[in-house]
């Protein structure tokens, strides 16, 4: 089954800064609840303007991280391998996210069960990104990189792996954004110098964003058809897309940067990113 292009997304209800699992996260610098929704609404209705689909998963109270919907899992056609949290934290989200998918027709596909070998950390769509027919997977920080191994075989798509060896980088969605089948943003010292050398490799066209636009979460960006969305503060990268052909939006999000995310990771597309060959 082929789906019309959708994003499934969670509003802010319950998020909010009640632990710290990345460097962004600090408890004593509170999320402002008002201007979170204000600026998760203006994410919302500018992916709406384009005429995607946009699906909600309904906020829990004390899954304050809920809104990532990047890490629910990674969906391949109809297929989605939910994400197995590496905090505690955020174990609580798997089983909701499962039960979405499951509710939505979605054939939930397992690694091996941890005492058959398989208690592996994965999560998800922030660490498995397809440039094409390729799976590049992020591993180190959330995601192990025996994980991707299987994701491989299990979902039977080429997977290169790449270290991940800046903590405030943790997730790949942090420091790469494929924008179609053979370009992509990305954030080289995220990467080590073999991960660097296998994304040049496997990338024809990549867009360098500099160090202050990394930290504005400049490459963690929502890609729809030829418009791309970041949050405030990455001028330069606007302007090398525009320069390709793109259009670009950004829209307020530092609520959520005080969580370790941004316009990405609030994000998932069930349809296939605009980059995936799929
Ligand atoms: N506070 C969340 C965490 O640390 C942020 C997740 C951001 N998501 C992403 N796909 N990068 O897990």
């Amino acid at each position: 089954m082929q789906r019309p292009p959708t994003i499934l997304m969670c509003q802010p209800t319950y998020f909010g800064i009640e632990y710290e699992i990345n460097p962004w996260m600090n408890v004593e610098v509170a999320a402002d609840h008002a201007v979170a929704e204000q600026q998760w609404n203006g994410l919302f209705e500018h992916l709406k303007s384009t005429g995607i689909a946009i699906e909600l998963v309904k906020p829990r109270k004390g899954l304050p991280d809920l809104v990532f919907t990047a890490n629910a899992g990674l969906v391949y056609e109809n297929r989605v391998l939910v994400s197995r949290f590496r905090h505690p934290q955020r174990q609580g989200e798997s089983p909701v996210f499962r039960a979405w998918f499951e509710e939505h027709g979605f054939e939930i596909v397992d690694f091996a069960p941890p005492d058959q070998g398989g208690g592996y950390d994965f999560e998800g769509a922030g660490d498995a990104l397809f440039c094409g027919d390729t799976l590049f997977a992020g591993y180190r920080m959330r995601s192990d990189a025996t994980c991707h191994q299987q994701i491989g075989a299990i979902l039977g798509v080429r997977v290169i792996p790449v270290e991940l060896v800046d903590p405030r980088y943790y997730h790949l969605d942090t420091c790469f954004c494929p924008l179609s089948e053979d370009e992509a943003i990305w954030y080289p010292p995220a990467f080590d110098e073999y991960g660097r050398r296998a994304i040049e490799g496997a990338v024809a066209n990549l867009i360098e964003v500099e160090q202050a636009e990394a930290e504005r979460f400049a490459c963690n960006a929502v890609v729809v058809g030829q418009h791309v969305f970041t949050n405030t503060g990455c001028p330069k990268l606007h302007e090398r897309l525009a320069s390709r052909g793109y259009t670009t939006t950004a829209t307020p999000l530092d609520e959520f940067v005080k969580a370790g995310g941004s316009a990405k990771c609030l994000t998932l597309r069930l349809d296939g990113e605009e980059a995936a060959a799929w």
